[in-house]
């Protein structure tokens, strides 16, 4: 059996994946990121450094592991090597470790440009995107007329494929939202640029995993974004465009459904969410702002606040149920260490009776019912082995693993690695 592992979000993002990635790299010879874009912001903690990495996969400042990024990905150059030189004197030989997929799609001038008009404009339901032009390139790349890393290794599938593209766009441009149009020669031009610099990363990521596998060796697929953001299973239209549940490993990284065989649904103690769309368990008055301000809740990528509520056991439950997750790993308990009492959100009451369709994610009319735990009033700060935790954390993450039918394997009490409890040895 392959012995490849997965660590993703189960609620709206920013659950602290990027640490515990970060931290488990050691035990994959690969990191992958298989979905979305730079509207990621992984954060690590490394040497006392704060590190954001908003594309490249986490495993990037470990010298021996390789760095996958799979077909499901959409990419900016600009932000590709923008990342690339900030993050060059830290980490070791990228140009040998990190391998890119010819396939990917390729975020371009216009999709940013249509990212952010349309979230301005009043015609368009505000989502809260990231403006980084990942709906847009996804919608190009359904529509089958996106721009891939291959197209930019030949001039003349590239110009017949944009042409069509930029004459598109600037119609709508123009006629739409009165803007002006873009300057198709400059986008060809960067477009063989970024070709020519891409050239030397790419590699069939697919073939490389399966070669990985074939000699004994372990990938780490990371996923960005959280389950609950999923385009299929989250809070549709208040969704990122990519798959980010354990459904899209398979696609984004082109490996068989079965290749994964532990998968790592990372929670935050809380749940926070930027941007817009319903969240049945917000605190919308100053413990929310308490909460978000102990945890550092503001976006890595926009810089945006982001809303807090109660855990909502609900809402994980259903993802954990219908995507195979193997264990939790509960992250951001220490932000809790102030409260007297903590509530999980164990069931819901629809205002307008019972939700026959669940599945659509409509949770505008939920309202949370709440168990409340005691509060441990100490800190946790730092701590990394269980039986130093106080009994009423204990209790709390036992309430945690009962309420979701899942155990536990890693907890997190700080943002760096020492802060880190690993209750399963085997991961
Ligand atoms: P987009 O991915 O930029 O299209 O944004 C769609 C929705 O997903 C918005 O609500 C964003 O705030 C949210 N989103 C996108 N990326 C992240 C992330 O990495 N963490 C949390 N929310 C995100």
């Amino acid at each position: 059996m392959k012995n490849n592992f997965a660590v993703l979000g189960l609620q709206w993002g920013d659950e602290g994946k990027g640490k515990i990635v970060n931290f488990l790299s050691d035990r994959a010879d690969a990191a992958c990121r298989y979905q979305g874009g730079h509207n990621a912001g992984h954060t690590l903690i490394i040497n006392d450094e704060k590190i954001v990495l908003h594309l490249l996969p986490s495993s990037i400042c470990h010298k021996n592991a390789l760095s996958l990024i799979g077909k499901g990905v959409v990419i900016s150059c600009e932000a590709l090597f923008e990342e690339i030189e900030k993050i060059e004197p830290i980490a070791k030989n990228i140009q040998e470790r990190l391998k890119i997929s010819p396939a990917c799609s390729l975020i371009q001038p216009y999709h940013i440009l249509v990212d952010q008009l349309k979230e301005k404009s009043n015609s368009f339901n505000t989502i809260g995107t990231t403006l980084r032009g990942i709906g847009p390139a996804y919608e190009d790349k359904v529509a089958r007329r996106a721009i891939r890393i291959i197209d930019t290794l030949e001039e003349a599938k590239l110009t017949e494929k944009l042409e069509e593209n930029v004459s598109f766009y600037n119609f709508w441009l123009e006629n739409y939202f009165g803007h002006e149009k873009l300057d198709y020669e400059k986008i060809k031009d960067q477009n063989l640029a970024y070709g020519e610099k891409l050239k030397p990363l790419l590699a069939d990521v697919s073939s490389v995993i399966q070669s990985l596998n074939d000699s004994g060796k372990r990938v780490l697929f990371e996923g960005a974004q959280g389950a609950l953001l999923d385009v299929d299973q989250g809070t549709y239209p208040f969704v990122t465009s990519s798959n980010c549940s354990p459904a899209g490993i398979a696609s984004g990284a082109g490996i068989g459904p079965l290749d994964v065989n532990y998968i790592l649904g990372v929670v935050k103690a809380y749940v926070t969410r930027v941007g817009e769309g319903p969240m049945p368990t917000e605190i919308h008055d100053a413990l929310g702002e308490e909460i978000a301000n102990k945890g550092g809740e503001v976006g890595a990528t926009t810089g945006r606040p982001r809303r807090c509520g109660w855990f909502d056991a609900v809402t994980v439950k259903r993802i954990i149920r219908s995507n195979n997750v193997s264990a939790l790993c509960l992250t951001k308990i220490d932000v809790l260490d102030f409260l007297e009492t903590i509530k999980i959100c164990v069931d819901y009451d629809y205002k307008d009776g019972t939700n026959d369709y669940a599945e659509c994610m409509d949770l505008e009319s939920a309202e949370p019912k709440y168990i409340e735990c005691k509060g441990w009033k100490t800190s946790l700060k730092g701590i990394n082995r269980y039986e130093d935790l106080p009994l009423e954390a204990i209790e709390f993450i036992k309430k945690v693993e009962e309420v979701c039918e899942l155990p536990v394997d890693i907890i997190s009490t700080g943002p760096n690695d020492m802060g880190t409890i690993v209750v399963n040895k085997d991961i």
